[in-house]
């Protein structure tokens, strides 16, 4: 990213803590938005080896963390570049569970993983970047990890980046009343 695009990261940063501080993303918490989170539950408990340990990137408040049961993971670590939301999902007090403030233009975990979760983030990667932050998490994983993804609608453009550099194993799309509200959810090996 140039020293543009940086800025305009920063902005995005702010945009976000002050937006989780008006409480305008509360709506996460509901249950339109529940059977995504659901459905890479489920997706962890079929295709993940057992008792996982998870990588959420964008964790946001730590919601997907707080749907699971504390035997559906060994390890769960969060990350945002929302400070405002760190500080609430860390709040929660989830048991094996750590959260970390971190940009995911640049965040290069310590550990390798069981499960790496993109959950309605990726859209948010610089253009430039999309493909080193996903080879960068590929390299974070355990041998039978895998990757899971949500996106908004079409995500145009964003699918080819696993179609091409992963190996498909289910991919679901999950429908609301309301035909414009849609995710679609992947699961992906290396
Ligand atoms: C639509 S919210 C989804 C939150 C969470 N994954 C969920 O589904 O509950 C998108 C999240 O991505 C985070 N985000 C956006 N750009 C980011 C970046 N560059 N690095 C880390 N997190 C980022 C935002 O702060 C926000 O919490």
């Amino acid at each position: 990213m140039n020293i543009i695009d940086k800025f305009h990261n920063w902005r995005r940063k702010l945009r976000w803590n002050k937006q989780y501080k008006s409480g305008r993303w509360e709506k996460l918490k509901g249950d339109i938005e529940k059977v995504r989170y659901q459905t890479i539950i489920d997706f962890i408990a079929e295709y993940a080896v057992k008792n996982p340990s998870v990588l959420d990137l964008g964790c946001g408040e730590g919601i997907l963390c707080e749907r699971m049961n504390h035997d559906q993971y060994s390890h769960f670590v969060g990350m945002d570049f929302s400070s405002v939301s760190i500080k609430n999902a860390t709040q929660l007090k989830l048991q094996n569970a750590e959260f970390i403030c971190a940009d995911i233009h640049t965040f290069a975990p310590d550990k390798k993983f069981d499960v790496i979760v993109f959950n309605e983030v990726f859209y948010y990667i610089h253009e430039s970047e999309k493909k080193k932050v996903l080879n960068r998490m590929m390299e974070r994983l355990n041998p039978n990890g895998i990757i899971i993804t949500s996106i908004y609608r079409e995500g145009i453009g964003c699918w080819n980046y696993f179609d091409t550099n992963l190996a498909q194993l289910q991919f679901k799309t999950i429908k609301t009343e309301n035909e414009k509200t849609y995710w679609k959810v992947g699961v992906y090996k290396k």
